[in-house]
Formats: structure tokens, sequence, C-alpha cells
């Protein structure tokens, strides 16, 4: 504008005289005034109100006026910058409070809506179920132990005196494994049964012997409701001095009752297994009709067949020869097995019919039977 040696006159520095002044109250309001939102109203600050607006401008006139001029001005100009800068801070506080109401109403959480609806996984009834026999086990001080599933035929069969012309190792449809010339004696198995780790614990640990094996087994049958090529057995071990089927028996009533609730008893019936001498098949006492179905027909029950006792697998004290061949002695120890199919168990306390539902993964199955999430 003016160069510092010009002769001022006030009524020439348009920027300062009272219309001009006034004008620029008067643009500065209306902007400020149309400013919808903090963002504009920051915009109109800068122009209106901030260091580079007309006011501020004409302020910086005033350094250039004669004394005399000074002070006249210096008012004006600073009465009509305050009332600008009065007029920003009440549209500021009227934006903000806006701004507050509408922030505390978009933000608020509606407390009655639903939060629950998210569909989670369960974890499986198989996964639980052999968490309880591991719990039911460790409770009493066992341990658990775990074998290959991809096993020897030596711990297979051989170690359990299941010889190589014995009758049950063609019985038990066996999946063999190829060696890599492709032929097929490559020594292993996909394991039939987790007795194998029997065999496996005698070997590598010293009695006493008090252990569980949960585990995958694998045998050539067809998937049909009961059957599948694919499923779980759990295998119990004791060996230490003085044991005897009396044992057996209370450790298998005491997994009865703790899985299927009290009085739950189980009943030995003799049997043959080549690693056991005596055999015995326990049988669970029906927990539907708890027995009183078996030669009643006016309480037919379709649990256990109206037999009043439901078959649980295969146990019996360890023979001596299966001691032997895993370095124990039998002079010394004794001890007692027993082993059963786990989906068959978790069928029976789920009441699931068809095992087929238990490896298909529907998450639907498992939640429908209650399992924890
Ligand atoms: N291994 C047997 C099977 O798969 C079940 C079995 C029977 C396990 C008797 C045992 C036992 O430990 O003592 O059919």
């Amino acid at each position: 504008m003016s160069g510092a040696n010009d002769p001022y006159d006030p009524k020439q520095v348009a920027a300062l005289s009272p219309a001009a002044l006034a004008a620029g109250v008067a643009q500065a309001r209306e902007a400020l005034a149309k400013a919808a939102d903090l963002d504009q109203l920051r915009a109109a600050q800068a122009a209106h109100v901030g260091d580079r607006s007309p006011l501020a401008l004409a302020n910086r006139e005033i350094a250039a006026l004669p004394p005399a001029a000074k002070s006249d001005a210096g008012k004006r100009v600073n009465a009509a910058r305050t009332e600008v800068r009065q007029a920003y801070a009440a549209r500021l506080a009227e934006l903000e409070a806006e701004r507050d109401a509408r922030v505390l109403l978009e933000e608020s959480v509606d407390v009655t809506l639903p939060w629950d609806r998210r569909i989670t996984g369960a974890r499986h009834p198989l996964t639980t179920t052999q968490e309880l026999i591991g719990d039911v086990f460790t409770a009493m001080g066992w341990e658990v132990a775990e074998g290959p599933e991809v096993e020897a035929e030596w711990f297979n069969f051989d170690a359990l005196n299941i010889g190589v012309d014995h009758p049950t190792r063609t019985l038990m449809d066996t999946f063999f494994v190829a060696a890599p010339d492709g032929s097929a004696d490559s020594g292993l198995v996909l394991r039939t049964h987790t007795s194998p780790v029997q065999a496996r614990v005698m070997l590598t640990r010293k009695p006493p012997i008090y252990v569980i094996c949960p585990g995958k087994v694998f045998r050539t049958d067809e998937p049909d409701a009961t059957h599948s090529p694919v499923f779980h057995q759990v295998e119990g071990l004791v060996i230490d001095k003085g044991i005897t089927m009396a044992h057996l028996k209370g450790t298998l009533d005491h997994m009865a009752q703790a899985f299927f609730g009290p009085g739950i008893v189980t009943r030995l019936r003799p049997s043959y297994f080549p690693f056991t001498e005596p055999s015995a098949e326990p049988d669970l006492l029906c927990f539907v009709c708890r027995g009183e179905s078996a030669g009643n027909p006016n309480r037919p029950c379709r649990t256990c067949d109206s037999e009043g006792w439901i078959e649980w697998g295969g146990c019996g004290m360890v023979n001596p020869r299966v001691l032997r061949a895993c370095g124990i002695d039998p002079e010394v120890y004794s001890g007692f097995a027993f082993g059963m199919g786990i989906e068959r168990t978790m069928m029976f306390r789920n009441n699931a019919a068809d095992l087929r539902n238990i490896v298909e993964g529907d998450v639907r199955f498992t939640q429908a039977f209650g399992m924890e999430a």
C-alpha cells in the first residue's frame, strides 16, 4: 500500500475508514455465520480473523499514520477486530456444541441390541470326551502316553503276542504301508489299535506304570452308522507289584461312573485277546434302563436292545509273554490293560446314533450336543 515516505492523509488510507472497517466486520460476520461446520469455520477464521484478514492488514497500516491519527484509527480497528473475534468465538461455541450433541447421538451404544448372535465354533465332542478321559485318570495320578499312528508291525502285532500266523493278525483289517520301492513289506502299518502304545511304554518306562493312551486308529472298514476307517480308542495299562483283576474291575467301574453317572458299573465277560490272560470284555450297565429291561418284556430298552448291558471294549491281565517281550519280569510284576472305542463311548454319552456325524465336522452337530464352546 503506502511507501514509508509518502505524505499520509488518514482519510486516504481507505482500509482504515470507518466504512471500510464496518464492511470488513459485516463480511466477517456473514462468513462466520454461514460456516455450517467446524471445517468451514476454520476457513472463515483464516479469511476474516487471522493475520491475513482485511482487518489485520488494515491494522498494519496504522504504523504508517501520522501520530495524531494513530490513536483514533487504532481504536476503530481494535473495536472492529474485537467484534469479529467475539463473533468467531460465539460461532465456534455454537458449532462445537452442535458437534458434541451429534457425536453423543452417533456414538451412543444401544445396550438393548442382541450381542450374542455371532456363531463361534465349538470344540468337537470327541475332543472333549478325550479330555474328560484324561481328567478322570490324571486325577488318580496316571500319566497320558502317546505313540505313532504309522506303527511298526512288531509293535502293532508281535510284541502283543500276535504272531505272524496268528488268526487275529488277518482278522484285523489292516492298512499296510507300502515300502518306498512300492512293495508291500515296509514293516509298517497304520496302527489298528492303541495297544502298541502299551509295548512302547513298557520298553521306555520302569514300573510302576499307570498310563492311558488315547489316539487315532485305522481299519479297512467301510463307513456306516457304526463303522469308520478312522476312529479313536483309549488304552489303559497298569504294571505294578501285586496287581490283580480286582484292580482292573475297580478301575473300570470308576471310569464308568465318571462317564455315565453314579451306579453305572461294569461286569466282565470272559473273552480272548492274545495280549491278555485271562481276558474279558467289560460290559457297561445300561445307563438308560439301568439293567431293568433284561428279561422284562414290559420295559423294552432301545439303548441296550433290552440286554441290560452294553459292550464296552476289551480288557484283561497283561499276558506274561507280552511282559517278557517288553523287558518286564512277570515273576515280579503283573498288570492289567483295557481298551475301548472313544466314538462308541461318546455316542452313548451323547445319545448320538450315527458315527458319520462325528467325523463329518458339521458345527451344527457339535452345537446340537450341547458341547461347551
Ligand atoms: N486292542 C483291542 C482291540 O482293538 C482292545 C483291547 C482288548 C485292548 C483287550 C486291551 C485289552 O488293552 O486288554 O480290539
